[in-house]
């Protein structure tokens, strides 16, 4: 039987610097919402990439004397680049699409001319204030004491001959569909309504004579595609809409495109609108997530605030930093970064509670039984509550998963957690190991105790891969991590559990100097 497909991708980042760790943030979610699709089942699609063209990127690389196609070169596959990024940071994308692929060009080319030949295109003149050095339109509003916004200098009026999609005619559909659910969360659906349809949508600039560096319209060649056309598509291209290199529209619709909220507006208004153009399905859901923030401010490479995750990751641990970014952050509000909080949550949660919980249950086995329980043990109170607590915990975590509400999926597999380090607590294992007779007490209790050590770190596994199988291969468990394996009693009783390093060791604050 062929799988349920998953299709699921992050925004294409702009590769005009190297990336932060607000980018990373939503490359992590997205990452493990993929990788708990795939643990339910699903044939999973997950796409990232980079949107390459522009005039910052043709302007970044003027400046540093290079052509605009080695500048993102560098950025994305240089070394400390973006593709080395995702590797650090365990990312399991199935396919990494550049706009400059060429692939991807043929098909914007093809886009474009069909929406012209469908009469969604026509050719027009985009007015406006220009700044000639800056070679930019401005409107009126945005001008700063009626000078250029970025550089202070005089504007003057001018019309550049350019192509519009008619944007304009989609209004009542699109809230039509803001209505019914495909955007999330909630919220944004009335900024959207209010600010931007509400007012009358304007028909949208789609192409440029001024820029060089972009896709090219190849019925009139002065022409570049403008930006939105080309960065939007790669969520068809990739599967090989309109080019003859993939053949996977099967994937087709999207499940889920997560964006950051200052993108939402082209993902849930132009997006269904250039689709809605050419008769084709739309995704089943956008969802914007928020800003992290340093300070009160959003972390952006143009505020020169950037945090490096190149950094961060080694300095504390790849898990451990997305663990961080998934329970700290509630997924759709903004969220402060700090060090501090990431110390602190790590210590909390992973050290202190999950950690410690790994390492105490493997430390037992192997000191009372040489790190293989005998075959059967004895049952008494409170080992009912403990392995209902756990057999609870997978449809609880799925619940809040499923409804994206990730920071509470994590928070139920630590509450399993935290259960299991009291029942220690209750059970005293170390004065059952001081009376023989209690053997097959203690031998009940150190398996009940595996077992929601095999739980957590199957939950955990989307948010911390390695970290998981880790504690799976110390437990002996490598081989039930999967979701249908989440049965207690699944592992066998004479499983081989070996000590090994803490999976966590605590952060000492000093080090965050
Ligand atoms: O917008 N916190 O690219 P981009 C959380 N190329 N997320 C953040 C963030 C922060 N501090 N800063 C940035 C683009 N992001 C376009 C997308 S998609 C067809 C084209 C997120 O590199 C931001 O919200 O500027 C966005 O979702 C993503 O990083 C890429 O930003």
């Amino acid at each position: 039987m062929n799988r349920e497909t998953y299709y699921i991708t992050t925004p294409i980042y702009y590769p005009s610097a190297g990336l932060h760790i607000g980018n990373a943030y939503c490359t992590v979610v997205t990452d493990a919402i993929a990788r708990y699709k795939r643990m339910r089942g699903f044939d999973v699609m997950f796409l990232t990439g980079t949107d390459e063209h522009g005039q910052k990127i043709e302007e970044k690389a003027r400046a540093e004397g290079v052509t605009p196609q080695e500048f993102v070169d560098g950025i994305v596959l240089g070394s400390g680049g973006i593709t080395d990024l995702w590797k650090l940071m365990n990312i399991s994308f199935d396919r990494f699409i550049r706009t400059t692929d060429d692939y991807h060009m043929s098909s914007i080319q093809n886009v474009f001319r069909a929406l012209f030949e469908r009469g969604e295109i026509y050719k027009g003149a985009y007015r406006g204030e220009y700044c000639t050095p800056c070679e930019s339109f401005w409107t009126k509003t945005q001008l700063v004491d009626g000078k250029c916004p970025d550089c202070g200098r005089e504007v003057h009026y001018a019309e550049e001959e350019a192509y519009f999609f008619r944007l304009s005619k989609y209004g009542d559909r699109l809230t039509e569909l803001l209505e019914t659910g495909f955007l999330e969360p909630r919220s944004r659906v009335n900024e959207m309504i209010n600010n931007f349809i509400k007012p009358g949508l304007e028909d949208l600039c789609v192409s440029r004579t001024s820029i060089k560096w972009g896709v090219p319209v190849d019925f009139d060649t002065n022409h570049v595609v403008y930006v939105w056309i080309d960065a939007l598509f790669n969520y068809m291209s990739a599967l090989g809409y309109e080019n003859g290199r993939y053949d996977d529209m099967r994937y087709w619709p999207a499940d889920l495109h997560v964006v950051g909220k200052e993108i939402v507006r082209f993902h849930a208004i132009i997006w269904p609108a250039f689709l809605f153009a050419l008769d084709l399905p739309l995704p089943k859901k956008v969802f914007g997530h928020g800003w992290l923030k340093l300070d009160g401010t959003k972390i952006s490479k143009s505020f020169g605030n950037s945090i490096d995750p190149m950094v961060l990751a080694p300095k504390y641990g790849v898990d451990a930093l997305r663990y961080y970014l998934i329970r700290d952050v509630a997924f759709g509000s903004d969220g402060d970064f700090t060090e501090e909080l990431l110390t602190n949550r790590v210590n909390a949660d992973l050290a202190n509670d999950f950690g410690n919980l790994v390492s105490r249950t493997v430390a037992m086995v192997d000191k009372y039984f040489g790190g293989k329980l005998p075959e059967s043990g004895t049952a008494a109170s409170p080992d009912g509550e403990l392995i209902a607590f756990a057999n609870a915990a997978p449809a609880a975590y799925a619940a809040s998963f499923d409804k994206l509400a990730l920071q509470n999926a994590v928070a139920e597999v630590m509450k399993l957690s935290s259960r299991a380090n009291k029942y220690i607590d209750e059970t005293a294992p170390w004065t059952l190991a001081k009376d023989e007779a209690q053997k097959p007490r203690l031998a009940e209790v150190l398996y009940n105790l595996l077992e929601t050590v095999r739980f957590c770190a199957v939950l955990l596994s989307p948010v911390m891969p390695e970290s998981s199988a880790k504690a799976l291969a110390q437990i002996g468990a490598s081989d039930l991590g999967a979701w249908d394996d989440l049965v207690f009693g699944r592992l066998p009783r004479r499983a081989a559990v070996t000590k090994c390093e803490p999976l966590f060791p605590r952060i000492q604050v000093e080090e965050r100097a």
